[in-house]
Order: C-alpha cells, then sequence, then structure tokens
C-alpha cells in the first residue's frame, strides 16, 4: 500500500493569470492499493496520471484500487484536480520504477491539467509562478510567507473550468494588459516580501475576473465586504467559484463577521480559515 498526501492550491490569485500559485493546508490523502481484481474507474484522473507514468516508462500498471480521503472541495477553484494529478503521477512513479525527477513529473502533470498553476505548487507546496516557455514549465517556488492567512469561502455549487476559461475574451485590450502585467508583479513581489501593504494595491485584475464573475452570485457583494473588513487581498480562486482573502496572521474579527455576512449570499457558502503550505505532495 503507498499513500501519497496532496494539498489544495489556489491560482491566479487575482491578477497572475495561469502563472501564480500558492499551496494552502488542506489535504487528501490518496491510498493506492495492490488488487487482484482491477476494480478501478478507468477515467478516475488519478488513475490515469499513474497509468501515464507507466506508459510512458514502457511499464504495465498492475491493478490497483485507489482509496480516497477527500478534504479539497471538488471542482470549486482549489486544486482538486491537480492534487489528483500530483497524487498519481507520484504513485505511478514509484510503483512502476520509473524513477522520474520531480520537474519532469511537473511538465507530465502540466501536459495532463494543461496548465502549471495549480500543478507546480500541488507538487512543490508554497508560494509559485509558473510559466510555459516553449513547452517547458518554468518555475519559481519559494516558502509561503506565515504571516498571512487566507480565508476560503466556497458556495454549494461546482464551477467547471471550462466552463469558467469558456466565457474568456480571445483578445484584450493593450492597456489592460499593461495594467495586469503592474498587479501581478506586485502581488508577487508582496508575497515574497509578505507585505500586506502592497498587496492592497496589487489585487486588482481586468483579464478574467471581470468576465467570470457572472458565473459566481454575489461576487462583488463578498469581494466589498472582505475589503471593508480589513482583507488585505481578495480574490477569484483559480477558476472559481471559491473566493479567498488574505488576512494578517493576528486578524481575529474577519472570520466571525464574515461568515455572518455569507448566510445573505445565494449558495450556502462555507468559509474555512487556512494556513499556507509550505509541504508538497509526499509518500
Ligand atoms: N489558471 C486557471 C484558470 C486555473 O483560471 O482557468 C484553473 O485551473
Amino acid at each position: 500500500m503507498l499513500e501519497v498526501t496532496v494539498k489544495a492550491t489556489t491560482a491566479n490569485l487575482g491578477p497572475g493569470f495561469d502563472c501564480l500559485g500558492l499551496a494552502l493546508n488542506i489535504e487528501n490523502k490518496v491510498k493506492f492499493i495492490k488488487s487482484d481484481k482491477d476494480f478501478t474507474d478507468k477515467n478516475n484522473i488519478i488513475y490515469q496520471s499513474a497509468k501515464k507514468i507507466f506508459d510512458l516508462s514502457g511499464k504495465t500498471m498492475p491493478p490497483i484500487e485507489i482509496e480516497q480521503e477527500i478534504n479539497i472541495p471538488i471542482c470549486r477553484g482549489l486544486g482538486s484536480s491537480a492534487a489528483c494529478i500530483a497524487a498519481g503521477c507520484i504513485a505511478g512513479n514509484i510503483m512502476s520504477g520509473a524513477n522520474m525527477s520531480l520537474d519532469e513529473l511537473i511538465e507530465i502533470g502540466t501536459e495532463i491539467e494543461g496548465h502549471p498553476d495549480n500543478i507546480v505548487p500541488a507538487f512543490l507546496g508554497g508560494f509559485t509562478v509558473s510559466s510555459m516557455d516553449e513547452g517547458k514549465v518554468v518555475y519559481f517556488r519559494q516558502d509561503a510567507y506565515e504571516g498571512f492567512k487566507y480565508a476560503v469561502m466556497y458556495p454549494d455549487y461546482t464551477l467547471p473550468t471550462s466552463q469558467a476559461r469558456g466565457v474568456l475574451p480571445k483578445e484584450i485590450a493593450f492597456s489592460d494588459g499593461v495594467f495586469n502585467v503592474g498587479k501581478a508583479s506586485l502581488f508577487t513581489a508582496a508575497m515574497i516580501a509578505g507585505d500586506g501593504e502592497l498587496l492592497k494595491y496589487a489585487c486588482k485584475d481586468k483579464l478574467h475576473q471581470p468576465y467570470r464573475k457572472s458565473l459566481v452570485p454575489g461576487f462583488d457583494d463578498i469581494i466589498d465586504k472582505a475589503q471593508s473588513l480589513g482583507a488585505l487581498a481578495s480574490f477569484l480562486s483559480g477558476a472559481g467559484p471559491t473566493i479567498i482573502a488574505i488576512l494578517s496572521k493576528d486578524d481575529n474579527d474577519f472570520e466571525t463577521a464574515m461568515k455572518e455576512h455569507l448566510k445573505k449570499i445565494k449558495g450556502k457558502w462555507t468559509l474555512k480559515v487556512v494556513g499556507p503550505s509550505n509541504e508538497g505532495a509526499r509518500v
């Protein structure tokens, strides 16, 4: 039996569309159990990711059972698919004896997921910046600043990434591109420096949130409330519908006040305050 622990991740963090990422302290445990009979759903993304590693290393995958303890909300913009892919790739690497490097697994995981912003922190933990360069993933990773905590707010409905990507424009105005380059750069600097004041100016976006917010009723209301309650930043997590507010570690008032406010918003919202995770996927 092999057990892989994988973390939730948030991507984009406002202006850093498809490049910024952060691991959060919410985890799934995935057990891979050798079996005589293969009951596994072959469409399962964990299974497919493990099998991909077997296939690439020229080995045949034996029958296995997969059991999961799931704490990462599914299809909510918290990297549940990246967590499954990371777990499958890591288990496949060990079970097949392929002995691939972490960077090779990140490449394969990114190919399966389609973009690297959840995959890189799912494997490595911490705060990450990732970008594709001629088909290869190039990334920066640093331990996340421990002085921030994260109010993770999610509704009872799911939002498939494909749907949330489907509402994005094919082209954007040059001025919007310039705006986001500035904000994403400031955001990155603020996360690395642990500068909460800078975050307040950095968390603005013109690339995806304006187009996606119609898919998340109450989005503006929650963002405005988060700001008025003293959040350092607040944004759509990945493709949504989760909204995350970054708080100072010593903020003791936000959680209660926001939980009360969320009762008024359609969608039975849940709020959990969690720390960052500097630990990536582990066996
Ligand atoms: N960067 C991706 C998006 C994350 O916003 O569509 C979701 O997988």
